[in-house]
């Protein structure tokens, strides 16, 4: 699923990893990544486990030595202390968060809570225990956020850079957006080694159904309609999840605490054209679709309220400053993503649960899918 890559820092001594929403997508795919790279480090997943979350994501570990999977909230503040100290971390990687746009629109309460909240918990809990320990220099707190904070951009200005404004348009990357000021605080009121990333579009295995990529491989699968909100004319960032999970490993082990890094695929497509192109590979890779073309299935829906128009991100930081550029194209990338959501059947199945109908129906309004 993700490629390997040699341990670059075979040197480091083995670090204590808190991977904080690491039953989720991009979390998941970390975990796996960074499991099967650092075999001598410590990895703990702490995950609130809520709809979004998934253990099956992390099956294949359970029973590894160095694996901890451990259920619980990041507004928790007793207990994140305690799982702190009882592990001796090291290193927090917080990936932990609401992270759906059209659910932040729908209640934005729990974006507030996890996001802003959950984030200034997990921050102050570790600001405390990283002191009790003579604050060590080599700790790192890497704070995983969105560019969809930098705001929307019109057709031709130029992709979004570190320094950059930021602009945020819905509550959830308002909600990021505050996250991502208080890690920033931290390192500078306080000294703590944090990092953070903003990174765009992600696609790949493990990816909830209620995201574009996945829905539209699923509803294709189904002959379900393909909801294209408004003019179809909105444009992304697409990079393979792999290639994020790449970056934030070189984050981790070569990033300077106080910085800031853009992460993106240079892979700006617009929202319909990506779709003719899932329709198109799905045309080719899937066996017996109900429908074809698939292309058929394409409907013009409603516009999500305060739709972004475009993200592009300005990867050259990071890529002068660490090395990292992405390995896949969105051709690759899509190909490996539609082979997962082909052979993995019984893990999106039931997400396709009586709650994900009621919210599928409260966004579309047209008919769920079953
Ligand atoms: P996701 O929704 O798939 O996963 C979030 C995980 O966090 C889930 O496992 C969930 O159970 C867990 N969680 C939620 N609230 C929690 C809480 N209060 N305590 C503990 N765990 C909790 O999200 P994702 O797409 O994997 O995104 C991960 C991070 O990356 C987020 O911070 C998101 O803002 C950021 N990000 C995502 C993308 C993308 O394209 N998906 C792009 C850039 C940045
Ligand atoms: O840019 C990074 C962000 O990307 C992350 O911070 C978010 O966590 C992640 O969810 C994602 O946000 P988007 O809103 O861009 O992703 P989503 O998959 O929901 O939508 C992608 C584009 O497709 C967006 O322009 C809205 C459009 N869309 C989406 C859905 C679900 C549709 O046209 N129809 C749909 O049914």
């Amino acid at each position: 699923m993700i490629n390997s890559q040699p341990e670059q820092t075979l040197l480091r001594e083995p670090c204590r990893l808190l991977i904080t929403g690491g039953a989720g997508f991009i979390g998941s795919n970390f975990v796996h990544h960074w499991c099967n790279n650092y075999k001598r480090d410590r990895v703990v997943v702490l995950d609130a486990l809520t709809y979004a979350g998934n253990r099956q994501n992390l099956a294949s570990l359970e029973n590894r030595e160095n694996f901890r999977f451990v259920k619980g909230n990041i507004c928790d503040r007793a207990f994140i202390d305690s799982l702190l100290q009882e592990e001796n971390i090291d290193t927090v990687a917080h990936f932990a968060a609401e992270s759906h746009v059209d659910r932040s629109i729908l209640g934005p309460d729990a974006f507030i809570q996890t996001n802003v909240v959950g984030t200034f918990t997990l921050l102050e809990s570790f600001r405390h225990y990283w002191m009790s320990r003579g604050q060590p220099q080599s700790d790192r707190f890497l704070h995983v956020s969105t560019d969809e904070v930098y705001g929307s951009l019109a057709p031709d200005d130029p992709p979004f850079t570190e320094t950059t404004p930021y602009a945020p348009n819905s509550p959830y990357s308002a909600s990021k957006a505050g996250s991502d000021h208080l890690a920033r605080a931290y390192y500078h009121t306080y000294g703590l080694p944090t990092i953070i990333t903003n990174c765009s579009n992600n696609y790949g295995s493990y990816h909830f159904p209620e995201k574009l990529i996945p829905l539209m491989c699923i509803n294709i699968l189904l002959g379900k309609p393909l909801p294209v909100y408004g003019d179809g004319q909105n444009v992304r960032d697409w990079l393979y999840v792999g290639d994020h999970c790449r970056a934030l490993d070189v984050v981790i082990n070569q990033g300077k605490p106080g910085e800031t890094y853009n992460i993106g695929g240079n892979n700006e497509v617009k929202n319909l054209d990506l779709v003719e192109l899932l329709c198109q590979l799905m045309d080719e890779l899937a066996p017996h679709l109900p429908v074809q073309p698939s292309t058929k299935l394409i409907t013009f829906v409603k516009d999500r309220p305060g739709h972004d128009r475009r993200y592009a991100i300005d990867a050259s930081k990071i890529k002068r400053e660490l090395g990292w550029t992405p390995q896949e194209t969105l051709l690759s990338g899509l190909r490996q993503t539609i082979a997962w959501y082909l052979n993995n059947r019984d893990w999106w199945q039931p997400l396709l649960s009586e709650e994900y109908q009621a919210y599928y129906q409260k966004v579309y309004g047209i008919e769920a899918i079953k």
